[in-house]
């Protein structure tokens, strides 16, 4: 396969630290353009990054016919509507997650989408991961028994009040920013929507934003998950499935380094404990891969925007929840 032409919107840290250079490491990439609000800005980064054309408006890289696909780590109130004028573009996007500021905003890329024939995918970089590949091979095998519960912790320090993260009205807060993933990562394990869910949300009282969430999902017949996520709490993360045979333990379930080996501890009864090496990998290669072999009908999306769509209900209903102190019903079953 041609290596896809993408163009990056924005000189956003997770693009030019992460994503980016790991992109340019696929084998089927070519990051041929950044664009920033500020042209000497963007130029500075292309040259850091060795990428071809700078562009000083996000709409001037969007005219770019050589462009196959836009990468978009924009703020979260831009992500829609800068993919939209990707749409329009007749432009392929890789949005960051979360893709919208609640399911409404992300079901009008539905049309779109459809309209310019451009597919567009939610930048959930740890379902490419090997661990969570394995993690989910192991629970359709079996031999987890039945999967009853998961629990997922998320949380890291952040206090600085410029950061776009402690801004409620650009779309901040911690459920969007990481409780986002501990809500996808019981989808994909249950493979299901939750029926109903409960929240308890613990705001920052100068900046609004939601800084320790703790949220409570039932799947139905007797399935759980529950999370922790905090921006005002030491870093911490991890993830566990529990079966009624077994169970596994990721200790790095979101946020790893290309270069460490992650282990996977998995159990079986009381006593048999495995712990499984997972070879070091980039996850943010690996996702440039798949999107590049998706955006050229190469393969199929596995998760298309209407599993974004649903991340954003479950979140919509998490704020909701936690606003009216009650569980908020996604659907029949519990
Ligand atoms: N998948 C992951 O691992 C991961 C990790 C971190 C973040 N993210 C996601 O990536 C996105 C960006 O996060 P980040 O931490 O990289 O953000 P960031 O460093 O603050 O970058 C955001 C960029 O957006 C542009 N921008 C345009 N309008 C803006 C506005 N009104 N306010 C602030 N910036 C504006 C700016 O670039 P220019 O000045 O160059 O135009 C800015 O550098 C978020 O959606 C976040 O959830 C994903």
């Amino acid at each position: 396969m041609k290596k896809l032409k993408w163009g990056v919107l924005s000189t956003a840290n997770i693009g030019v630290a992460k994503v980016v250079p790991a992109m340019q490491r696929s084998a089927y990439c070519e990051i041929v353009a950044l664009a920033g609000r500020n042209l000497d800005h963007a130029r500075n980064w292309t040259g850091r990054l060795g990428i071809r054309k700078a562009y000083g408006s996000y709409a001037e890289l969007l005219e770019d016919e050589e462009i196959d696909a836009v990468y978009n780590p924009l703020p979260n109130h831009l992500h829609v509507p800068w993919t939209l004028k990707a749409l329009e573009a007749k432009k392929h996007v890789l949005c960051e997650k979360p893709l919208a500021l609640n399911a409404n905003e992300a079901a009008s890329l539905i049309a779109a989408s459809a309209k310019h024939e451009r597919l567009v995918l939610e930048a959930f970089m740890v379902r490419n991961h090997p661990q969570w590949l394995r993690t989910r091979e192991l629970i359709r095998s079996g031999v987890l028994g039945r999967v009853q519960a998961v629990q997922g912790v998320f949380a890291y320090c952040n206090t600085d009040p410029q950061n776009i993260r402690n801004k409620p009205d650009i779309g901040g807060g911690g459920l969007m920013d990481i409780g986002c993933y501990c809500v996808m990562a019981s989808r994909y394990v249950f493979a299901a929507e939750p029926c109903r869910v409960v929240a308890l949300i613990d705001r920052d009282p100068d900046m609004g934003i939601d800084r320790l969430t703790s949220g409570l999902l039932d799947y139905g017949s007797g399935r759980q998950a529950s999370f922790i996520c905090g921006t005002q709490t030491s870093f911490s993360q991890g993830f566990r499935v529990f079966g009624d045979q077994g169970g596994i333990q990721l200790v790095q379930p979101f946020k790893s380094l290309p270069e460490e080996t992650l282990s996977l501890i998995y159990h079986q009864g009381e006593n048999k404990q495995t712990e499984e090496i997972v070879s070091p990998c980039n996850q943010y290669t690996l996702q440039g891969d798949m999107a590049s072999r998706v955006f050229s009908r190469e393969i199929e999306p596995e998760f298309s925007l209407q599993d974004a769509i649903l991340n954003m209900r479950v979140i919509d209903a998490l704020r909701q929840s936690a606003e009216t102190g009650r569980w908020v019903q996604l659907a029949e079953g519990c």
